[in-house]
């Protein structure tokens, strides 16, 4: 998609559609609509005073050879109640444009900036959302080859773009496709994305933004005395692979190393404690913790902030064979301390565990989980709202405090002493479940008890990671939840602590 900028005045852009929005009001006069020319106004109060545009969030209302407009088409979205504005609305607006457009045959638009023009957050969620939008999970249909694409996205300012125009719309892309990076990978079934070619888009994507990227085999994860790890990996044909990405820019101070650990199950089949079958195929998701990882790495390679990053990805199947792991046997994890495995699909915290053992072996001196970890976490916020675990308070404000920032939804749930007897075996130090109630808390638990004093969050994105409601703004699908958040850490992080 290209991206650009235009100055001439509104009513000479010549396009196949110029797009505004209007908010939901007694007059369907504020917005970005208010920039129009007055005979153009005067023509949408005529629509809405019949009763059309009434603004509502999403309303599309597209206008052939608009009065007053060099555009062949004008589209208005309705933006919803004006005091709920905020930036994330914005980027579905420029979405819901995208899409609805696209499928009648247009393939580039301008949209006229709101606001002051030069403001940067404008310019970039508009680039974000347009980017969001015109990715599609059905590259698999035969005959598709991506011919809806929407192939140029102009933004139409009063003056010339400046140096922070242009920085908002790199920042807009990258991030845009950074997410779409973490949804591809997530999308991929389970026999195309096996963790070697989970490795092998890692190793691609670290080599074309110049990041070092290491992948260690089975023979490593043995010798390593990865045996939470291992005991994941055992049962399945498909070799494990253990993928670190580092970002280490020259001029960054030696600490802190941020350690950003990603659960790569790349089908999770539940393994002998094997799952039911309806639905099953979603596990081919259980990958995007470590999903999730890669695009904030792809992000960050670009956008270069003075800080030290490493990604850990342990990424494997989860299977039942004869040589699986059996509900009751009892492991070594690389840490030393031992495991009974109670529930071989409680997989997740058993490879997690390792791998924060090896972040921690790695330099790492903070520690960020991804992991679609839990059923539970789905029962208690839904497909909305990610579950946010940690023993620091400092770190899980700051994950907060970006998540709010970057408008995503994350909400803290508790972590608490208390809770460790529900994870206790009578024969090793800990079980890997602990019953139904509380279940996401105990996930969450076992995970941090492999952090140790290293100040660690985890977030539970169990139900965030996937929408199975198509929406106007964006596909059915992997969401990419968590990338934006994390980038916006890290780059704050750098400003706010160097
Ligand atoms: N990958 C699943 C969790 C999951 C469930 C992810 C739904 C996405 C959607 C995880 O490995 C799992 O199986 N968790 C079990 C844990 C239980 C056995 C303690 C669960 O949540 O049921
Ligand atoms: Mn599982
Ligand atoms: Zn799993």
């Amino acid at each position: 998609m290209q991206i650009g900028f235009r100055h001439d005045p509104i009513a000479q852009v010549s396009c196949s559609a110029l797009v505004t929005f209007a908010f939901e009001a007694s007059q369907a006069s504020s917005g970005s609509v208010e920039r129009l020319p007055g005979e153009t106004q005067s023509f949408l109060q005529e629509i809405h005073a019949g009763g059309g545009l009434s603004g509502k969030a999403y309303e599309c209302t597209l206008i052939h050879r608009p009065p007053g407009l060099a555009a062949q088409k004008l589209l208005v979205v309705g933006a919803g109640k004006k005091d709920k504005f905020s930036v994330g609305q914005r980027r579905r607006l420029a979405g819901t444009a995208v899409r609805y457009l696209r499928t009648r045959g247009v393939r580039d638009i301008a949209w006229v900036a709101d606001g002051p023009e030069s403001a940067a957050e404008c310019i970039e969620s508009v680039v974000e959302g347009a980017l969001l939008a015109d990715y599609d999970v059905d590259c698999y249909k035969t005959g598709r080859d991506g011919n809806h694409r929407m192939e140029r996205v102009d933004l139409v300012l009063s003056e010339p773009a400046g140096g922070t125009a242009n920085a908002a719309v790199e920042r807009g892309r990258v991030l845009g496709e950074a997410q779409n990076f973490t949804r591809h990978l997530v999308n991929e079934p389970s026999n195309r994305m096996t963790p070697a070619l989970l490795a092998r888009s890692a190793q691609d994507m670290a080599d074309r933004y110049g990041l070092d990227c290491r992948v260690l085999d089975a023979d490593e994860i043995q010798t390593l005395k990865m045996g939470a790890f291992w005991s994941v990996a055992q049962g399945s044909e498909e070799p494990p692979k253990l993928i670190v990405v580092r970002y280490a820019p020259a001029d960054a101070p030696e600490t802190p190393v941020v350690g950003l650990v990603g659960k790569g199950i790349t089908f999770d089949s539940g393994g002998i404690s094997l799952k039911p079958g309806d639905n099953m195929h979603e596990m081919k998701t259980d990958m995007a913790g470590g999903g999730t990882m890669l695009g904030v790495m792809q992000a960050i390679a670009q956008l270069k902030p003075r800080l030290r990053v490493t990604a850990i990805i342990p990424a494997t199947e989860n299977m039942p064979s004869g040589k699986a792991s059996k509900p009751g046997d009892v492991i070594t994890s690389m840490s030393g301390k031992t495991i009974e495995i109670l529930n071989t699909d409680a997989e997740g915290r058993m490879v997690l565990a390792d791998a924060l053992t090896y972040a921690k072996q790695l330099g790492c001196t903070v520690l960020i989980d991804a992991a679609t970890l839990t059923g539970a976490v789905t029962i208690a916020l839904g497909n909305i709202t990610t579950g946010v675990f940690g023993s620091n308070k400092e770190w899980v404000e700051r994950v907060l405090a970006a998540a709010a920032k970057a408008g995503e939804k994350m909400w803290a749930l508790p972590v608490d002493d208390d809770y460790r007897d529900l994870y206790k075996s009578s024969i090793a130090d800990f079980a890997n479940t602990g019953g139904r109630y509380g279940a996401a808390i105990i996930g969450a638990m076992f995970v941090g008890e492999f952090a140790g004093d290293t100040p660690w969050v985890h977030l539970d994105i169990a139900g965030t990671r996937w929408s199975n409601e198509e929406k106007p703004y964006m596909a059915k699908g992997p969401t990419g939840h968590g990338v934006r958040t994390l980038v916006q850490m890290l780059l704050d992080f750098h400003c706010d602590s160097i």
